[in-house]
C-alpha cells in the first residue's frame, strides 16, 4: 500500500533546471565519459582488515546481507542519501561501495556478507553502489540474489551533475587544479567527444530506469531527487521509512539547517546521531558531510548553460514521461487491489 505515496513522491521530483551546490559521491573518474570506477583495492584491504579485527559483537549482532540497495546514479548524491538513511536506528550500511555485483561477484555471497557491518535482527543493511543500475548483468545478478530486494535510485538536475563531475575531475587532476587552466567550458568542449554526447551521457536516467523496470517490479523502486533530499531530508527519510518498512521514528529535530554551509547537517545532540556517525562520511565535530562531498561547483557561462539545458531536456522529459506512465499504470493496479 506504499505505492501511492512512493509514486506521488516521484512525481514531486523538483524541476531540474535549478542550480544547487551539494553533497556528491566521490570516486575516481578519469574523464567526462568514463564510468566512475574506484580501484577495487579500495575495497579488499580496508574492509577485510576490519573483518579480521572484528571486535566483539553485541548480543544478537551478526553481519547480514542487504535488504535494500542504492543502485544509482553516480554524482547524484548517493552518499548523502546513504548517510541520511543511516540516521535511522534500524539501518546499517557499509561506508564503501562494495561493487559486489560488478567486480566481486565471483567471490560469492559469503564474501559479500563479510563486507557488511554488524546488525541486529531488527536492523536492515543497505549497500550503495551507484554503478549497479548501469548494467543489465549486475541487475540480473541482484535479482538472482534477492528478487524482493528494495531498490533506491537517486537522480539529479543534469546541470549540477555535470558540475559535480567536473569538480570531481579537477580534484583528481591536481596538475590542472587552477580552474582557469582547465575551465568547465574546456572540459565540456572536449575535442574527442561532442558536447551533446557529454550532456546526454550525464542526463540519461530514463533508459537505465526503464531497463531496471524490466527486471524488477516497479513497486520495488523508490526514486528520489537529490534536490528533494537537499531541501527536505526529513520528507525523504520519512518516505524511505515507509518504503523500507522501518519504524517511523525519524523526526525533524534530527536535522539542523546549517546557515553557513547552506545545507542540512545532523543534530549532534540527538540520540540518533551515533547511528549516523557509523556512516564514516560525517564530520563528528560539525555533524555535516565531510568536506569533499560539497566541492564548489564551477560557474557556467550563460550560453553554455543554455546548451546544456537544451541538450539534456529530451532525456529529462523522457524520464518524466516514463514516470507519468508508471503512475497511471500503478494507480490502476492500486484501484483493482482496493476493489
Ligand atoms: C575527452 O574525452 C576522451 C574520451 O572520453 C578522453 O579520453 C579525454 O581525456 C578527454 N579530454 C579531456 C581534455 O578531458
Ligand atoms: C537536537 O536534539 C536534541 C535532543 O533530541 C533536541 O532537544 C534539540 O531540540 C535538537 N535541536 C534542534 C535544533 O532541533
Ligand atoms: C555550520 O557549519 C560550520 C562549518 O562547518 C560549523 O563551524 C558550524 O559550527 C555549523 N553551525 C551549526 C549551527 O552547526
Amino acid at each position: 500500500m506504499f505505492l501511492v505515496p512512493v509514486l506521488l513522491f516521484v512525481i514531486a521530483l523538483q524541476p531540474f533546471y535549478n542550480l544547487f551546490g551539494s553533497p556528491t559521491t566521490s570516486c575516481g573518474t578519469r574523464n567526462v565519459l568514463e564510468e566512475v570506477r574506484p580501484s577495487s583495492s579500495n575495497i579488499g584491504t580496508k574492509e577485510d582488515s576490519r573483518c579480521e579485527s572484528a571486535p566483539v559483537f553485541a548480543a544478537g549482532q551478526s553481519r547480514r546481507l542487504p535488504k535494500a540497495l542504492i543502485i544509482g546514479f553516480n554524482k547524484c548524491g548517493s552518499s548523502a542519501l546513504r548517510s541520511f538513511l543511516n540516521i535511522h536506528p534500524d539501518v546499517v550500511a557499509p561506508t564503501l561501495e562494495i561493487r559486489f555485483f560488478i567486480d566481486h561477484y565471483s567471490k560469492g555471497l559469503e564474501w559479500y556478507r563479510r563486507q557488511m557491518p554488524p546488525s541486529t535482527s531488527r536492523q536492515i543493511t543497505i549497500e550503495k553502489t551507484p554503478g549497479y543500475i548501469k548494467t543489465v548483468e549486475s541487475l540480473k545478478r541482484i535479482y538472482e540474489f534477492d528478487p524482493d530486494v528494495k531498490l533506491l535510485v537517486i537522480v539529479r538536475n543534469p546541470v549540477s551533475r555535470l558540475q559535480s563531475q567536473y569538480a570531481h575531475h579537477m580534484a583528481n587532476h591536481p596538475e590542472t587544479r587552477a580552474a582557469n587552466e582547465f575551465p568547465f567550458a574546456a572540459w565540456m568542449y572536449n575535442r574527442t567527444v561532442k558536447i551533446h554526447e557529454v550532456v546526454e551521457f550525464w542526463s540519461d536516467y530514463a533508459s537505465y530506469i526503464q531497463q531496471a523496470y524490466k527486471i524488477f517490479p516497479m513497486n520495488q523502486f523508490l526514486i528520489i531527487s537529490e534536490e528533494d533530499l537537499e531541501k527536505d531530508p526529513l520528507a525523504v527519510v520519512k518516505e524511505a521509512e515507509v518504503f523500507l518498512g522501518l519504524r517511523r521514528v525519524v523526526t525533524g529535530d534530527v536535522f539542523v539547517f546549517n546557515e553557513t554551509k547552506g545545507f542540512y547537517c545532523f543534530n549532534k545532540t540527538h540520540p540518533f546521531f551515533s547511528s549516523a556517525l557509523e556512516d564514516g562520511e560525517l564530520d563528528a565535530s560539525t555533524g555535516c558531510m565531510i568536506q569533499t562531498k560539497g566541492r564548489p561547483h564551477p560557474i557556467i557561462e550563460e550560453r553554455l548553460l543554455q546548451k546544456i539545458i537544451d541538450f539534456s531536456r529530451p532525456k529529462v522529459e523522457e524520464l518524466f514521461e516514463y514516470i507519468v506512465i508508471v503512475v497511471v499504470v500503478v494507480v490502476v493496479v492500486v484501484v483493482v487491489v482496493v476493489v
